[in-house]
């Protein structure tokens, strides 16, 4: 079982708090959105169906989905950390077409990477972005992720096999550019 942070992760501007019910047009809307359905597929789920199967793996430990939070405390966007073997975690985002080109993916990536290095205890933190996905990868390098090369035809996606770039972040890169 994982613990949500408390207070909620919060740089001023964005803010990360769990998904609630009221998140559900945000969700739907962005589980159809064409750029995220590139990145992760064709929905399997519907948004009710993945507001339940994210707070089981809260429960089961063995995932964290944020909503990324504006202002108003609406939800625009996900941002989640996947856990795996040997204490690694793999990080992932979205968010809705209007909530683009702001920063708030890195926003949402700086705050999500500081709470699993540091309150998980993560050692290693990776993040995949396919080639072609430049806002992707500008998001992972400004947030302090370093790039390690491809991982050629690693998943599948929609029937496709797609090449990912790795990126990974390290407990002492964070301290250093904390520091
Ligand atoms: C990937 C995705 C989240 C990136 O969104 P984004 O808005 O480009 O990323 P950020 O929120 O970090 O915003 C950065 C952009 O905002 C601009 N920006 C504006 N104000 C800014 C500020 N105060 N601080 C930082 N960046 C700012 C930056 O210049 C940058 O634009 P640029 O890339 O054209 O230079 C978005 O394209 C998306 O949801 N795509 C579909 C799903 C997807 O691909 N997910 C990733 C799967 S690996």
């Amino acid at each position: 079982m994982l613990s949500a942070p408390d207070p909620p992760l919060s740089d001023g501007v964005v803010t990360l708090r769990l998904p609630e019910e009221r998140d559900l047009a945000a969700i739907e809307r962005g589980i159809a959105d064409p750029d995220v359905i590139r990145s992760f597929g064709r929905p399997t789920l519907t948004a009710e169906q993945l507001l339940e199967l994210n707070r089981r793996r809260w429960d089961e430990g063995v995932g964290a989905t944020f909503a990324i939070c504006d202002a108003a405390n609406d939800c625009v966007g996900h941002v989640f950390v996947n856990l795996g073997d040997a204490l690694r975690g793999s990080i992932g985002y979205w968010l809705l077409p209007e909530a683009r080109g702001k920063g708030l993916a890195t926003r949402a990536v700086r705050l999500l990477s500081r709470w699993a290095l540091r309150d998980l205890a993560l050692a290693r933190l990776g993040l995949s972005a396919e080639p072609w996905n430049f806002q992707s990868q500008r998001v992972a390098e400004r947030a302090g992720f370093r790039r390690e090369g491809i991982l050629r035809s690693y998943a599948e996606i929609d029937g496709r096999r797609v090449d990912y770039v790795s990126f990974s972040l390290l407990p002492g890169a964070l301290e250093q550019r904390l520091s």
